[in-house]
């Protein structure tokens, strides 16, 4: 595709943008200064960067503010958030001023309940409004917000609870998912009286999104709406040094445990701000709809944060795709006249299947920008959804990122990046990633390799909550003088980035990144498994799946696959249900006792030779033995 078959205008010429990369690289402090003042500060920080003390550090500033207050003399009356209800008839529009009323009270909520600078507040709620107000009450006050995805168990829950000591949790009485009630209210108080001593929370805030009925604990529940209308709509910010932090949002690697990502506020927020503004052309009236559940980064980052900075008006849907039929999306885009559209490959792969013609039924001219985030798109699905969703007219940002970074970081940019189908394309102006090969060595032209990143910027997390050390040792340690992502990408002879998937043990499954790790020590928990191994297959819908093999502790009982499935979904959560599960009688090891995985995924794949030199392995039979039994259950 090229630039000129684009029928819109776009704010970013291709020399603009090659003028913003060449300032970046040749005075990043200038210009990044410069960005800086994208926000509101109370006290304007001296400089941009300072490798000891982080971004913007001696700056001060309240992200509700940034996102409210300087928006309410020239926006007030402009929408900020649109909620497009499960139900067709039901919406609701929050302009600026309603939205920073709505803050204002639930910050007060919050305040009257002895939450304090720093403490931490979790957030357990479906894609009801409440949801980004909370947020933006917790950074009123300088408290920090810890969304929990609502796919989450109970155990998932109770973890990140105890690791945050959060001590109020903001919950719903039930989230709706088409004609079902998914219990928020009762998986946090299965959360809650799982491990009673390890958390701190003494206040449960219930929002009630239908008439459903919950028990509630007399000392420690309370309604939620209540409580704002007898909140003043009037609260002071707090103002909040740049690298205080604004939230805490958990994420897998290739540890067991989840990883509390902190990110900071003055880094964050331009970052939100710069990389919305940049990657999504945004425009006065534009309508920006991101798909991602507020319990992932994309729910913060462009969902709350990058479109509120810049004044935009965002839509948020409490519904599915598909419910009450299909096109309930291309429903969504024609009534609320969406310009900018972000989503994820899974999510298109489950929509093209519905065929082309359901789209066709609905007026989509709005559309203005597509966006797809966090997993590879094949270059089937990106031309679908560039033709059948974007009619051949939009912009179409692939974006690369990942929760540690904050926003975008490699992406086309509207009118000044020629797209290639599939592809991230170029690095935003002031982002160096590198392709190292296995000895550390950045690898020049056109080549593959492990995608890291050279020096810092404003998006990058400030740490890992409570674990400093864990933060180095996963990000930069392993490649030293260079950030490392965790991914592995190929670089064509334009410079353009093709990102091949990660490099570690995270299997990316519909987007949601869990760990290896987090499967087997889930499985380790049941006592008739001795050992098991998990690993990420490619699957036509969700991107992976996962398939664990198992090994029982002696005669396997007759019910395993069922003790396994649950051991997964009790500790993680359902979206980590696997699809195949082989029970065998051992798993192929090096002479130090380590899994190949390597191997694991071949045989789980269908592969029956070319496995290479098994000599090493401690137990080279076993891996005939796996093939024979992965082709029986075929
Ligand atoms: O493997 C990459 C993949 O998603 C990972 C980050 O996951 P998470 O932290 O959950 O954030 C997802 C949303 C930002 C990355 O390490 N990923 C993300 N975007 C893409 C991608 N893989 C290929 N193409 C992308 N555009």
């Amino acid at each position: 595709m090229s630039l000129s078959s684009h029928p819109h205008t776009f704010r970013l010429s291709p020399a603009d943008y090659n003028a913003l990369t060449t300032n970046a690289a040749a005075q990043p402090e200038l210009y990044w200064e410069r960005e800086g003042r994208r926000l509101t500060w109370t006290a304007e920080p001296s400089a941009a960067y300072c490798k000891e003390k982080g971004w913007f550090a001696d700056g001060a500033l309240n992200a509700s503010v940034n996102c409210l207050d300087r928006h309410l003399e020239k926006r007030g009356n402009q929408n900020a958030l649109i909620w497009q209800a499960e139900d067709t008839g039901n919406v609701l529009r929050l302009t600026y001023k309603a939205l920073h009323e709505r803050v204002c009270r639930m910050a007060n909520v919050l305040r009257s309940l002895g939450v304090k600078i720093g403490d931490r507040v979790a957030i357990h709620l479906p894609s009801v409004p409440e949801g980004p107000i909370a947020m933006l009450a917790c950074a009123r006050i300088g408290a920090i917000h810890v969304v929990l995805f609502g796919g989450f168990s109970p155990e998932a829950i109770a973890d990140r609870l105890a690791d945050s000591g959060a001590v109020v949790a903001v919950t719903a009485n039930v989230g709706r998912r088409g004609a079902k009630r998914i219990p928020f209210k009762t998986t946090l108080d299965a959360a809650l009286a799982l491990h009673p001593d390890a958390h701190s929370i003494r206040h449960v805030l219930v929002v009630s999104v239908t008439e459903d009925d919950v028990s509630m604990d007399a000392g420690r529940d309370q309604w939620l709406s209540p409580l704002l209308d007898a909140a003043s709509s009037d609260c002071t910010p707090q103002h909040m040094p740049s690298c205080a932090p604004l939230f805490l949002l958990y994420t897998s690697g290739s540890t067991g445990k989840p990883k509390g990502i902190v990110h900071g506020t003055g880094g964050y927020l331009v970052w939100a701000s710069y990389t919305h503004d940049l990657v999504f052309d945004h425009q006065d009236g534009d309508i920006f709809w991101c798909t991602a559940d507020i319990g992932w980064i994309t729910g913060h980052t462009y969902g709350v944060y990058g479109p509120l900075l810049n004044g935009g008006t965002v839509l948020l849907f409490e519904g599915m795709p598909s419910h009450p039929s299909p096109g309930r999306w291309w429903n969504v885009i024609q009534d609320h006249k969406v310009t900018t559209f972000y989503t994820s490959p899974t999510a298109i792969r489950a929509l093209m299947r519905e065929g082309d013609d359901v789209v066709q039924r609905y007026d989509l001219s709005s559309l203005r920008v597509l966006g797809t985030v966090g997993e590879p798109i094949s270059q089937e699905a990106w031309s679908w959804f560039n033709n059948h969703v974007g009619g051949g007219r939009c912009a179409f940002v692939d974006t690369w990122w990942q929760t540690e970074s904050g926003g975008i970081m490699i992406s086309p940019v509207p009118g000044a990046v020629t797209e290639k189908p599939a592809s991230a394309t170029l690095p935003l102006p002031g982002i160096h990633p590198v392709l190292l090969d296995e000895q550390g060595v950045p690898k020049a032209g056109a080549t593959e390799g492990v995608l890291c990143l050279r020096g810092s910027w404003p998006g990058r997390a400030i740490s890992i909550w409570k674990d400093a050390t864990l933060f180095e040792r996963t990000y930069l340690q392993p490649y030293p003088g260079f950030y490392f992502t965790g991914d592995g990408a190929r670089r064509d002879e334009d410079g353009y980035y093709w990102i091949t998937g990660r490099v570690d043990d995270v299997i990316n499954v519909s987007g949601h990144r869990i760990g290896s790790a987090e499967i087997e020590d889930a499985l380790a928990t049941e006592p008739t498994i001795a050992e098991s191994a998990a690993i990420g297959v490619p699957h036509d819908l969700k991107g992976q799946g996962i398939v664990v093999y198992v090994v029982p502790r002696a005669e396997a009982p007759e019910d395993l696959h069922i003790r396994a499935v649950k051991a997964i979904t009790s500790k993680v959560g359902r979206y980590a249900a696997p699809e195949h599960i082989h029970i065998v009688p051992d798993l192929p090891k090096t002479r130090s006792g380590k899994n190949v995985r390597r191997l694991l995924r071949k045989i789980a794949c269908g592969e029956t030779e070319g496995f290479g030199d098994l000599s090493t392995l401690a137990n080279p039979e076993i891996v005939v033995a796996l093939v024979e039994l992965v082709q029986s259950t075929k």
